[in-house]
């Protein structure tokens, strides 16, 4: 488990500063207007500050950009990072500045001169995000960046909001510890293992084993993982913090490793498969985070763990599969195996709780990442206001999402010779035919997302929040979704 960057608040006391160890971080309204705290350190450091502002470089440098002065004069610190902030930041913007600060944060302790700044808890939040580092299997001593302090006018004050921002900010880490782990770490047994220890932050936790899984008939799930040797599992995660209502749902696609079965992937980059339970992931990190805040919720996470191998007991393309439901499905392509999971599940999820909505989030297509590269994840939906309060969500917390097009014309492509329907639909149009196919095992009147999460779970280079590798996408989204309109009344 990857340990979150230690942060304290404190005030400001220039004494302390002028001593302080490591890079000091000063933010700046872009206007320029230097504050009480910035005048001593311009004064302390003979007037660094107000030089790097009448630059051209700093008029030039974009809200959130930061600039590293190195050794400057006045300091014990060996560098200052001073870092263009605008005068009232949103989330997004505070965050921004939060992960540049990160990036130039050194390797030793680090103090943040925030002020008046009017959101140090999504500043603080976001150095801690960016400051992420798995490295759980470097043998090495782990380079430990060092101790972050950020001075604020009243630290009582924004130590007593910080805690939902830590409850998040540990729902983001869980879910990329998730992801970053390898297949042979992160078997399906061990994935169910650290649901099961959740229990600790007031979570319940279910598992249910194959037995259980076949004896609710969820057999295209099974037909998934039949080929592997770890057993597929289901995890039913609950929080309970509503009233008597009827919970929402959170389903996510647990693929510990997809080799494709017996349509094998090719050999190069299928490594990146060991990331195919990222919806899981989210969808565990959401609960984390919705149990450590205490939510005014009702919300149950559901999780399918399997693991796609091809073997002699693995699933055959042109396989006829009976889903819980009761539709049969010709597997035409063994690697199209997310769909399958998460039509049982969803199936499973609706018949057991009601839900008053349901996301579920997948790895499922490489098309989306066709579609919409690395920047924006894919939302489909048969909600509009499901789908609008979801996306507003993102929106606001700097995830980006772009709604996708349904339609009977893509479910006809899923029409099947010899069974009920196909789990392919073709290339063309490929992450649109998998959301008609999940789409096919929502019940009708149930208000539904599905959001594609392939391009955007794991990325190949650095991003505001998060370096190169497991990003957590979709935690501060949905945690922002719940907030805001199913715990809007409590
Ligand atoms: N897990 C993959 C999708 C994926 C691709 C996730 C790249 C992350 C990065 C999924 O199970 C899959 O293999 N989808 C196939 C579907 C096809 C066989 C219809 C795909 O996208 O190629
Ligand atoms: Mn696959
Ligand atoms: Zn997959």
């Amino acid at each position: 488990m990857t340990e979150p960057v230690s942060l304290s608040f404190a005030s400001f006391d220039a004494e302390a500063l002028a001593q302080a160890e490591g890079r000091i971080a000063l933010l700046v309204e872009a206007e320029g207007r230097l504050g009480a705290e910035a005048r001593r350190i311009d004064a302390l450091t003979r007037k660094a500050v107000s030089r790097l502002l009448a630059s051209p470089g700093w008029a030039k440098a974009k809200v959130g950009e930061a600039t590293l002065l190195s050794f400057p004069a006045g300091l014990t610190a060996e560098g200052l990072v001073v870092v263009k902030v605008p005068k009232k930041p949103t989330e997004a913007e505070a965050r921004k500045a939060g992960g540049a600060i990160a990036r130039m944060r050194g390797k030793g302790p680090l103090t943040v001169v925030a002020g008046t700044f009017a959101r140090p808890e999504d500043l603080a939040m976001a150095i801690g995000l960016r400051a992420y580092d798995f490295a759980e299997h470097k043998t090495a001593p782990r380079e430990e960046g060092g101790h972050v302090t950020v001075l604020v006018a009243d630290p009582e004050a924004v130590r007593s909001r910080a805690a939902p921002f830590e409850a998040v900010a540990s729902g983001v880490v869980l879910a990329r510890d998730l992801v970053s782990e390898p297949a042979n770490v992160l078997t399906t047994t061990e994935f169910a293992r650290r649901l099961e220890a959740l229990r600790e932050t007031g979570l319940e936790v279910e598992v249910l084993e194959e037995e259980e899984l076949e004896r609710q008939g969820m057999r295209l799930l099974l037909a998934v993982g039949q080929g592997s040797e770890s057993p597929s599992k289901v995890v039913v995660m609950r929080w309970n913090g509503g009233g008597e209502e009827k919970p929402f749902a959170l389903v996510g696609k647990g693929v510990v490793f997809d080799t494709g079965g017996i349509s094998m992937k090719p050999a190069a980059g299928m490594e990146d498969m060991t990331m195919d339970m990222g919806g899981a992931a989210v969808v565990a990190g959401v609960m984390q985070t919705l149990a450590l805040r205490r939510a005014h919720a009702n919300v149950v996470g559901l999780v399918g763990l399997v693991e796609n191998m091809p073997s002699g007991n693995a699933t055959r393309p042109g396989d006829v599969v009976r889903s819980m439901k009761g539709d049969t499905v010709e597997i035409i392509n063994t690697d199209a195996e997310g769909r399958l999971v998460l039509a049982d599940l969803l199936w499973y999820a609706q018949e057991r709780f009601q839900p008053t909505g349901i996301i579920n989030l997948a790895t499922l297509t490489g098309a989306i990442i066709v579609a919409l590269g690395h920047e924006n994840a894919g939302v489909f939906s048969n909600d509009e206001a499901l789908a609008d309060a979801l996306l507003a969500a993102a929106r606001t917390e700097g995830e980006s999402a772009w709604r996708m097009p349904m339609g009977e014309a893509y479910d006809a492509m899923l029409k099947s010779r010899i069974a009920d329907m196909k789990n392919v639909g073709g290339r063309d149009g490929g992450s649109i035919t998998a959301a008609q196919f999940i789409k096919r095992f929502i019940k009708d009147g149930t208000p539904w997302c599905h959001i594609d999460i392939a391009g955007v779970a794991s990325v190949k280079s650095d991003t505001t929040l998060a370096p190169k590798g497991a990003t957590g996408w979709g935690v501060m989204a949905l945690n922002r979704l719940i907030a805001d309109r199913y715990e809007a009344k409590a």
